[in-house]
């Protein structure tokens, strides 16, 4: 439930082209997902080691939860570590798994004070040991809450997580309790990591790529792209709106014809 007041306090002080009236707060997207992207080229830009920039970006999600929570937005998803980053040096990989752990235990308190339900996207269970635990504790004490739903996609791929969906319904045929017949569209989404969380309507993508690496392929089906060429760390509240402003602006059809 949005609050009003909290809302427009938390948006005070806007910058000249952006404000918080320059959205429909009726038309507010459901889900809104990002690919946070950058935080290398944000480090490498100011002369520092690529992990200064993964750290700078966790402000910058910590402000994305805070900003979808006062927007009143029922799921925000982020891309955070893909079934490809694996290929990247050992101390960055290691890096970024005690950076999501040492985070995640920071954070809670954000997500019990905020009612923030959290759950993750991919197969958690092959990171290392600790991250796991820590990851398991998160989904354990922030199950019951029924705010805002954060969807963190970790060792996340979406061909390996079409992959796993058809090899759980072919296990499900073999086994008697599903009709091959019944395979719908709806039994396919109930078998991906994001069952039961609507698709999302708006994906922002930092850092100026024009790609999907890999990310939530069949739930981006009519999803509006957003793509600013912002480095994850530096995306402000301002950007969330500046995107969510471009959202508001665009007429999805989805395959059918204008009606006005
Ligand atoms: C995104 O930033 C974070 C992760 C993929 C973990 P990058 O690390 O990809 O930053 P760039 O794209 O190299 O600048
Ligand atoms: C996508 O970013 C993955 C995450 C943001 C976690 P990458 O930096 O890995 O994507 P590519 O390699 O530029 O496609
Ligand atoms: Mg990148």
């Amino acid at each position: 439930m949005r609050d009003e007041e909290k809302l427009r306090a938390y948006f005070t002080g806007a910058p000249s082209d952006v404000c918080l009236e320059d959205i429909d707060l009726a038309r507010i997207p459901r889900h809104v997902s990002f690919i946070m992207d950058g935080n290398g080229r944000w480090a490498q830009a100011r002369g520092m080691a690529r992990s200064k920039g993964h750290v700078a970006g966790v402000d910058s999600l910590r402000e994305a939860v805070t900003t979808s929570v006062r927007l009143g937005i029922d799921v925000l998803s982020a891309y955070a570590f893909s079934t490809e980053n694996w290929r990247r040096s050992h101390e960055e990989v290691d890096l970024l798994m005690h950076l999501f752990a040492k985070t995640l235990i920071h954070e809670m308190p954000l997500f019990h004070q905020e009612n923030v339900r959290l759950v993750f996207l991919g197969d958690i269970s092959s990171l290392p040991r600790q991250t796991y635990d820590v990851f398991c504790q998160g989904l354990d004490e922030t199950r019951d809450h029924d705010g805002m739903t954060f969807a963190l996609a970790v060792n996340y791929g979406s061909r390996a997580e079409i992959a796993r969906a058809a090899r759980n319904i072919a296990m499900e045929v073999a086994s008697g309790t599903l009709e091959a017949d019944a395979i719908d569209e709806s039994v396919i989404a109930g078998h991906l990591y994001t069952q039961g969380l609507p698709d999302p309507e708006l994906l922002v993508r930092t850092s100026g790529e024009l790609r999907l690496s890999n990310y939530l392929l069949w739930q981006l089906a009519y999803t509006e792209i957003f793509v600013t060429d912002v480095l994850w760390p530096d995306f402000s509240k301002w950007d969330y709106l500046r995107a969510i402003r471009a959202f508001q602006a665009r007429n999805r059809r989805f395959g059918g014809v204008d009606t006005a």
